[in-house]
């Protein structure tokens, strides 16, 4: 029988590489995500293409309600929901003073409060089935303090940190929960955040489709921590190695405006 995996922010990105590859590999798909023109075509694509059930929900996942009216949705529906991917999120570039506080609360909505939220609804059915999986994208950023980008890296530490204990709850229930870690990835995210005047774009960047691979396959082999890349799996381990002021001190050096 055909598993079903929900994926929010399916519309491009990373979210659109996982759906690619969770259709290519025979399971029906939720795609959610606001732009809905991209959700419908997409959901047309592979239904042709892999003779897939997808099904569109194009709505704000941080908006109040949304989760339980997407839980809810499906239930009627009929649809049961394997996998779930929480993967709608987005970034801030600019020092905490400088940055617009409605949207600095948007995103701890999207990033964390939605993505918990979406949790809750869909862990227990899986639990109860005794099979399924959840993965959160997380960052490679999660792993430190991040000057510059303050409260996008707190909202991915949060998200390592509930993965990580999560899966440990979980073990032994038939289901799994893994926390994909990206480092700087070619997606629309570098210009929603503003990032553009940053020097970590000088350093080495990642394409969607190869994270989205390693997330696809790490996910469905039960992994907990998913690090795409060589490279970012050693800046991960590098707080283990350095004083944690000199870290922070690092990233801002990285991540700061470049000189005009
Ligand atoms: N790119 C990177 O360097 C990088 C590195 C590490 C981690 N990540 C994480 O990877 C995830 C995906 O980002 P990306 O790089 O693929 O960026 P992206 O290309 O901007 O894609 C973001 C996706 O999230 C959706 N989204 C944003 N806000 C939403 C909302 N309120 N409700 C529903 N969907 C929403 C967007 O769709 P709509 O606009 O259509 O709603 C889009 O599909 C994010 O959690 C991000 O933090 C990215």
């Amino acid at each position: 029988m055909r598993r079903t995996v929900l994926i929010t922010g399916a519309s491009g990105g990373i979210g659109k590489e996982l759906a690619d590859r969770f259709a290519k590999g025979g399971h029906n798909i939720v795609l959610v995500a606001r732009s809905k023109s991209k959700i419908v075509e997409l959901a047309q694509e592979y239904q042709k293409k892999h003779g897939i059930q997808a099904t569109v929900i194009a709505k704000d996942v941080a908006a109040p309600g949304v989760p339980e009216e997407i839980f809810t949705e499906l239930k009627e529906k009929g649809i049961t929901v394997d996998y779930l991917v929480n993967n709608a999120g987005f970034g801030l570039f600019g020092t905490f003073m400088e940055t617009d506080m409605e949207q600095e609360v948007n995103m701890i909505d999207v990033n964390i409060k939605a993505l918990t939220v979406m949790t809750k609804l869909f862990l227990p059915d899986m639990i109860k089935r005794g099979q399924g999986g959840v993965m959160n994208v997380a960052s490679l950023v999660g792993f430190f303090p991040g000057p510059m980008m303050s409260v996008y890296y707190a909202t991915k530490a949060y998200v390592l940190s509930f993965t990580e204990a999560l899966a440990n709850e979980v073990s032994g229930t038939g289901v799994t929960v893994t926390a994909l870690c990206p480092g700087l990835t070619s997606t629309g995210f570098v210009d929603r955040s503003g990032m553009g005047a940053s020097k970590m774009l000088k350093g080495a960047i990642m394409e969607a489709g190869q994270v989205a691979e390693e997330g696809y396959r790490g996910f469905l082999r039960g992994k907990t921590l998913i690090m795409p890349g060589v490279r970012n799996r050693f800046i991960a381990f590098m707080p283990r190695l350095l004083p944690r002021m000199m870290m922070t001190r690092l990233v801002r050096r990285l991540q700061d405006r470049t000189e005009h």
